[in-house]
């Protein structure tokens, strides 16, 4: 009899666990689902690798020298509070220079306004980024190597941008990002992030910005990353596809998707303006992206606090590391009973006497 129930409520225990892990695994899914981005715009174009930074293992005469890189974040009222904030909490302390630009002056971000209140909408990006170059030009055009444009639903290794970067002179005209082709014209794509050189932005703004013959006026349209695409290759400005721009590492590292969408491994979260607009090859599953990835889109608040988790904060325990092996001895006994003393089980001593308890919970 009291063997019935002992077994019946092993029976209940086994099956609670199981409902609350597939219910634990449904919200999962659920949240990742739902998890939608609403940036201030939608671009039409628009790894969790670890990151090892060689410098632990260098000595302080080899640590090599940092680029200089100013991040300029676009952003709009609607988000400065959600996606805005999250960047400057995560990716965004990694820069040499954080700068949001928008509509609207938003202090406690230090969110510059560089276009009227009423010209700050999806129609209006094409002259916010020319506004924002601009500001960025005006004002720290000489203090550094590199600029990276980038979108408030972009997440950024900036680690990863460093190493990329190294193999390339500031004072050389060049473009990095993820290389799309619409009309047969070349461009790299913007929700994605792309990175000018000082020589490519000022080639940009002294040669570009004012000229309606060799880059577009700004007009209601929205798309920016094509413009800008047209101007830079006026202006004679390399450009540089992330699959090429490490040697043997022939993978993209701007990602205009988020990562869930080219992990899933199938060819229905890759949208089909994708493959008919990449430069590289379009894979899924763990072979979409670099190692050294740099940049993915569509990223919410959830997201980029999930890929700060997951490349800064989780760590894979190394068997083989004796400084991690050392972490841990074996526990005595004593120590057993005094860190985790038996469980006070004086009210489930006898089953039988449990019977007025509930049979599910
Ligand atoms: C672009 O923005 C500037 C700065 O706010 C403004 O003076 C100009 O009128 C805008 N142009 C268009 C076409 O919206
Ligand atoms: C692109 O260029 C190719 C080759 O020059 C040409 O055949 C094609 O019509 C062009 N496509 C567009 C959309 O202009
Ligand atoms: C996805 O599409 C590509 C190109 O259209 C094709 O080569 C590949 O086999 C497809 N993969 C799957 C899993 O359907
Ligand atoms: C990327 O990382 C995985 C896991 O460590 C490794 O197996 C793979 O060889 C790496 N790929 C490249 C191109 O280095």
């Amino acid at each position: 009899m009291s063997a019935k129930i002992k077994l019946r409520s092993q029976l209940h225990l086994l099956t609670g666990f199981m409902a609350g892990f597939i219910c634990a695994f449904v919200l999962l899914l659920y949240v990742y689902d739902v998890s939608r981005v609403s940036p201030c715009w939608s671009s039409s174009s628009s790894s969790s690798s670890p990151v090892s930074i060689a410098t632990d293992a260098l000595s302080r005469a080899e640590v090599l020298p940092v680029a200089r890189i100013l991040c300029m974040v676009l952003t709009c009222p609607e988000n400065v509070e959600d996606l805005a904030r999250s960047v400057y909490e995560t990716w965004g302390r990694r820069c040499s220079h954080l700068l949001f630009v928008s509509s609207e002056h938003y202090q406690p971000l230090g969110v510059v306004q560089v276009v009227e209140a009423s010209g700050g909408s999806y129609e209006d990006l094409w002259n916010k980024t020319r506004e924002g170059f601009r500001h960025v030009w005006e004002n720290f055009g000489q203090d550094f190597d590199w600029f990276l444009k980038a979108d408030d639903d972009t997440y950024v290794v900036m680690e990863n941008l460093q190493h990329l970067l190294s193999g390339f002179d500031p004072d050389t005209p060049v473009y990095f990002g993820y290389k799309l082709t619409r009309y047969n014209v070349s461009y790299m794509s913007g929700g994605a992030s792309y990175v000018l050189s000082r020589e490519a932005l000022n080639r940009f703004m002294t040669q570009a910005y004012e000229s309606p013959v060799i880059c577009p006026e700004p007009k209601k349209m929205g798309i920016e990353d094509f413009y800008m695409g047209i101007c830079l290759q006026n202006v004679g400005v390399h450009f540089v596809d992330s699959a090429q721009s490490l040697d043997g590492d022939p993978r993209p590292k701007f990602m205009p998707l988020n990562l869930e969408h080219y992990l899933a491994d199938s060819n229905s979260t890759i949208p089909d303006w994708l493959r008919l607009m990449s430069v590289s090859r379009v894979e899924t599953g763990l072979q979409c992206c670099s190692n050294y990835s740099v940049a993915f889109h569509y990223a919410s608040r959830e997201r980029m606090f999930l890929y700060e988790f997951l490349i800064y904060y989780l760590r894979v325990f190394d068997h083989n590391s004796r400084a991690e092996r050392n972490q841990r001895y074996l526990l005595t006994s004593t120590d057993l009973n005094s860190r985790f003393p038996l469980e006070d089980n004086l009210n489930i001593k006898d089953l039988i006497q449990m019977s007025e308890k509930p049979e599910n919970f």
